[in-house]
Parts: structure tokens; sequence; C-alpha cells
């Protein structure tokens, strides 16, 4: 039970990786601050956990909303005494193409991915540094971040690239504090992310979201997508004790796509 009485914050928790995420510190005896924009998927999630008799709480989040980030952070600070790990997950994209990315597009991402992640990190880390107890964050970044050629969009690239430059600056100031900090890099995960980017590219190109998905395999070194354990597996190792001199470092989890 590596993480008994530790405080696991995930966002992003309702679907997913997140989802799986919750499950595996819970099964690992953490006490878990679940955020999420989607009340519905969010409560299914807190249910699986409250199954497993874990401390759950759960906070319907908009990462993009400073207020909302520093209300989740306060709670989980009043209801449990501190956060041990941040698991900062949440994240959104849809298919785009390059010639056709609009403002809008770039700012509902970038909200999201790069401003929503920034804050959730730094207003975490600000709690964690007055604690003094140290900690640890684990940033999902993508390897759309380094350069994977059919990512969703350029907007959603840059915003993980965004990440994956934050989690080296961050860690560089936060080490004097204990505090890790570390990103996951998923190549193709199984969850509805994907299904929906799969959704909008079979409506322009005419092909079906199998044929599609079926491609994007093809180009997988290990032949086979993750799924969001995969990722998930990572994440909990980097919070975990068998990780406590790695930081500042992006991983990727993607079968061998990319080799950086
Ligand atoms: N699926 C992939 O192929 C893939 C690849 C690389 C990286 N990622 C990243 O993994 C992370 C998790 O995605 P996933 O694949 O599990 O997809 P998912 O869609 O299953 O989960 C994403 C979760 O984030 C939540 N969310 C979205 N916007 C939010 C907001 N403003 N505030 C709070 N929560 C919000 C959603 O409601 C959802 O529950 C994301 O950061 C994503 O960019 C996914």
């Amino acid at each position: 039970m590596d993480f008994e009485d530790k405080t696991v914050l995930i966002t992003g928790a309702g679907s997913g990786i997140g989802k799986s995420a919750a499950n595996r510190f819970a099964n690992g005896g953490a006490n878990l601050v679940l955020a999420d924009i989607n009340k519905e998927s969010l409560e299914a999630t807190c249910e699986e956990i409250r199954a497993k008799e874990r401390d759950v709480i759960s906070v319907k989040l908009d990462v993009g909303n400073l207020n909302e980030i520093d209300l989740m952070v306060e709670k989980a600070v009043s209801e449990f005494s501190g956060i041990d790990i941040l698991f900062n997950n949440a994240g959104l994209t849809r298919h785009i193409d390059f010639l056709d990315i609009e403002e809008d597009h770039w700012d509902q991402i970038h909200r999201v991915n790069s401003k929503g992640a920034f804050f959730c990190m730094q207003k975490t880390a600000q709690s964690m540094v007055n604690r003094g107890q140290g900690g640890r964050i684990v940033n999902t970044a993508s390897i759309a971040g380094r350069g994977y050629r059919r990512t969703s969009n350029a907007a959603y690239a840059a915003s993980k690239g965004a990440v994956i430059a934050m989690t080296y600056i961050a860690s560089s100031v936060l080490a004097p504090h204990n505090i890790n900090v570390n990103a996951v890099c998923p190549g193709i995960v199984q969850t509805n992310m994907l299904s929906n980017i799969l959704s909008g590219r079979s409506d322009d190109s005419g092909s079906s979201s199998d044929e599609l998905k079926n491609a994007m395999i093809d180009e997988i070194p290990i032949g086979r997508a993750n799924d969001a354990d995969d990722v998930s597996a990572l994440a909990v190792f980097l919070a975990g004790p068998g990780s406590r001199n790695i930081t500042g470092q992006a991983f990727n989890v993607d079968g061998g796509m990319i080799m950086s």
C-alpha cells in the first residue's frame, strides 16, 4: 500500500486516464480528491472509489477558472490536511486541420491544456511549499508536444509542448522543497478523447473511425495502442516511492513512436 495516508488530487478524473489513475491510487490506499468538469462522469468515478472503501472528495471544476482551482485546493487541504500528490491530467482537443484553426479554437484549447495545467500545478505547489512536507506532481503532456505528426491539431500540440516546458521549469524551482515534477507523454490512448478525434477526422475524410484508428496503430512499432491503464501505471510510479530521485523528466508511453 504505497499510498496509505497520502492525499492524491486528480484532475480529469471523470474518464480515461484520470479515472484509471484514481482506481490505481485507491488500490494503493490513497485518499482522493477527484475533479472534473463533467459532474456525471465524475460521480461515477467517485462511486467506484467509494466501493473500495477509500475516502474521496468530489470537486466539479473547470481548470480554466482560477477561482475554482483555488476552491479545489482549499477543499483538499481543509478535508485532508494537505495534498501529497497532484496528477494534473485534465485536457481536451478535437480534430482541426492546420489551415482551419481559428482564434477561438486556440483559446479554448490553451485555456484548459496550458493555462489550466499551469495554475493547477502552481496553486497545488503553493500549498505543498507552505505545508513543508514535499510532494509529487505528475503532468499529462503528450507526444503531440514532441512532434507526433498525426496529432489532433497544432494548437493542441503547442499546448502539450507548453506542459513539457512548464514541467522542466517547475521541477527546478520546486526541487529545493522536495517536490518532484515530471510529465507523462501518452501516444495513442483508447479513451473518449481518441473516439472524438477519430469521429471528427472521419467526417472530414470519408474513412471510418476504425479505418483511421487502424492506420494510426499501423505506425506504432510495438503494434498496439495504449489503454488508459498503460498511462496511469507510469503516473502512479512517478508519484510513488520508487521514483523519489526522478524529477524534471517527460516520459513517452507510446509503443516506440517517438524516440525522445
Ligand atoms: N487519448 C489520447 O490519445 C491522449 C494522448 C495524449 C495525451 N492525452 C492526454 O491525456 C489526458 C487525459 O485524456 P483522456 O485520454 O483520458 O481523455 P478523456 O476525454 O477520457 O478524459 C479527459 C477528462 O478531462 C476532463 N476535462 C476536460 N476539460 C476540463 C476542464 N476544463 N476542467 C476539468 N476537467 C476537464 C473531461 O471531462 C474528461 O473527464 C488529457 O490531458 C489528454 O490531452 C490523451
